[in-house]
């Protein structure tokens, strides 16, 4: 990683430490996603899903990704990057439209992925992240309330994510089963509080009365679903 790169990826990581949630979603949110907004990425990405999938050219387009994502597309552990590898197609080409016009907020990653030249690469790259294998060890939170998680999970994901928390391709519904923690975490946080920009509308319902606790053990549990490919 670059001096100048790193420099940010440090200061995005200490943020993502320092924020401590107090009852998600009291902060005081500038707006949530509503339908309409939501209606509107959707409809922007649909197209782009309908583009030919050509994983090989995405190979080529994703050198600049692999700087912060790794060539593996696996993230990092600590969560500060995401598992890319074995995303949907559709929800990869959702996030990087949404975080190229500005609907998800990502300052960091916005020039790497405006770099791409048109919708077609940037539907070659997904198809290229989304027949990565999803396999390897990923954070974990520290499986000491799991029954909690699962009940939580059961009761307000698994209708969307599914039991297993493999998400909902045709519905643009990330599979979360074996993310890092705390970029988990993380998204609930900043989806709640209407930090992240785009998100769901029955999702921001379903999760802003969550306490801390229950933010840290429904993703203690989503951590530790594996895809059926994930033998570790
Ligand atoms: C400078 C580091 C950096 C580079 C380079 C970068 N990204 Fe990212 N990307 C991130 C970070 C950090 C996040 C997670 C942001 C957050 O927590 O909301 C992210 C999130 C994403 C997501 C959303 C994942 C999800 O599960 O919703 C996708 C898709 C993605 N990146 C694809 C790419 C692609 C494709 C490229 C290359 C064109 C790229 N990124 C280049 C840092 C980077
Ligand atoms: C009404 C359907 C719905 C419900 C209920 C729901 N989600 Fe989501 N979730 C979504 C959709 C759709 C997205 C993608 C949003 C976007 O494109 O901006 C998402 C995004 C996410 C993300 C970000 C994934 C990424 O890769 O960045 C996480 C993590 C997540 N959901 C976890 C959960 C958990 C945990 C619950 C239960 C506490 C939950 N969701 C409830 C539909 C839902």
């Amino acid at each position: 990683m670059r001096g100048r790169d790193f420099v940010a990826f440090s200061i995005l990581a200490v943020q993502s430490l320092v924020f401590v949630p107090r009852g998600v979603g009291a902060e005081g949110a500038a707006s949530n996603p509503s339908p309409a907004s939501w209606e509107s990425s959707v409809a922007a990405a649909q197209p782009v899903v309908g583009l030919e999938a050509r994983p090989d050219s995405g190979r080529a387009r994703y050198a600049v990704c692999a700087e912060c994502h790794l060539a593996n597309g696996l993230g990092d552990p600590g969560g500060t990057m995401p598992k890319l590898a074995g995303q949907h197609r559709s929800v990869l080409i959702k996030q990087m439209l949404d975080i190229r016009s500005g609907r998800r907020s990502n300052p960091l990653m916005l020039p790497y992925v405006r770099s791409l030249p048109d919708e077609q690469a940037v539907a070659d790259v997904a198809a290229y992240l989304a027949a990565l294998p999803p396999v390897g060890g990923n954070g974990r939170g520290p499986g000491e309330d799991l029954l909690r998680g699962r009940q939580l999970y059961q009761r307000h994901c698994a209708s969307c994510h599914g039991a297993g928390g493999e998400g909902d391709a045709a519905a643009f519904t990330p599979a979360i089963r074996g993310q890092h923690y705390r970029y988990v975490v993380r998204q609930l946080i900043d989806i709640a509080g209407a930090r992240r920009g785009n998100a769901h509308p029955g999702m921001v319902a379903a999760i802003e009365s969550f306490s801390a606790r229950d933010v840290a053990s429904v993703a203690d549990f989503v951590s530790r679903l594996r895809d059926e490919d994930d033998r570790e």
